[in-house]
């Protein structure tokens, strides 16, 4: 989020961008991004390909797990598995084919240090010699964060919405990247901001800050302006043991799923979620369907905060 410099400027900048999404289209030409997937993508990939498209780049898309050698991601290893080549090799190789790299690597829960230290994205940073962004990394998710915020100044109704975002239940542990991501970008934005979830699903200080924490999601939701539901794993702050867990059965939480229930005590909030969503679990039908659902504009928004992004790593090659 630091390196996108004042919000009020990268949002004045991606509404020229969607006025005229062809408007920078000769800045990327003979150059070429490089998007590198080590976990499945539909938004993401789709839209980052267009942004770069619109730039006028050439695009590669590697998806690792895919037809590439299988990797060994640690130093020191005997390599006698059916890992047949080092990460230590393979970036750098990737690097000399391009001028800008994508990298998407979720966290893999094995160990929160190695996840919060972001160990595979740094190993781009050090050593592919390329300016590298993250489609989604162990904890962040800043294009998915750009694209909410994007979202959000376009359908306010006021000038300081109260946006909640609430932990929805889900069967799979997932990763915190987009709270986090998200938590971060609604701190430095112009917005009433109030994080939902039960005991146990605190997020990371670095990103959550001073934000206001409800344990009780009905009061959360009571005037919101903008929902944004999400699952998260345990992010290991409250309870470190527990890192990247699922904490209960997700049948006892089953009355966190957003519903009519909840958005009835709202200020006719608009609904936002990231996708790909789980139906009701996340969200009923009725609440994602309604006309107050902005996911699908919110999806569309990723083409958008993708362009900006781009282009200002173009600017600054
Ligand atoms: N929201 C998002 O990043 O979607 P994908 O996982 O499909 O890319």
């Amino acid at each position: 989020m630091s390196d996108i410099g004042p919000l009020d400027l990268a949002l004045k900048e991606a509404f020229e961008i969607k006025k005229d999404r062809y408007k920078y289209e000769n800045l990327g030409r003979r150059k070429t991004a490089m998007l590198i997937f080590f976990n499945n993508s539909l938004r993401t990939r789709l839209s980052t390909q267009k942004a770069a498209m619109n730039l006028g780049m050439n695009v590669i898309v590697l998806d690792v797990n895919q037809g590439a050698w299988k990797l060994e991601t640690e130093r020191g290893v005997i390599m006698d598995g059916d890992k047949s080549e080092h990460l230590l090799e393979a970036i750098p190789v990737m690097g000399s084919y391009c001028d800008i790299i994508g990298v998407r690597s979720f966290a893999r829960f094995e160990n929160r240090k190695d996840d919060y230290e972001e160990k595979i994205l740094q190993q781009f940073i050090k050593y592919s010699g390329r300016p590298v962004f993250f489609m989604e990394s162990a904890t962040v998710h800043p294009l998915q964060a750009f694209a909410d915020l994007i979202t959000i100044e376009e359908y306010k109704r006021k000038e300081r919405p109260k946006v909640v975002m609430t932990w929805a239940p889900h069967p799979r542990a997932l990763p915190q990247a987009v709270p986090n991501s998200f938590a971060e970008w609604m701190r430095a934005a112009d917005v009433d901001f109030v994080v939902t979830h039960p005991e146990g699903y605190e997020l990371d200080p670095e990103f959550v800050g001073d934000a206001k924490v409800e344990y009780d999601q009905m009061k959360a939701f009571e005037g919101a302006d903008f929902v944004y539901a999400k699952n998260w794993s345990c992010p290991g702050v409250t309870l470190p043991n527990q890192y990247g867990k699922v904490l209960d059965d997700y049948h006892k939480w089953m009355d966190w799923t957003v519903s009519s229930r909840q958005m009835s005590v709202t200020n006719d909030a608009f609904f936002l979620h990231c996708l790909p969503v789980r139906r009701n679990m996340i969200v009923t039908d009725d609440v994602i369907e309604a006309p107050t659902s902005l996911v699908i504009p919110e999806a569309a928004n990723r083409e958008i905060s993708a362009t900006v992004v781009l282009k200002r790593m173009l600017e600054s090659l």
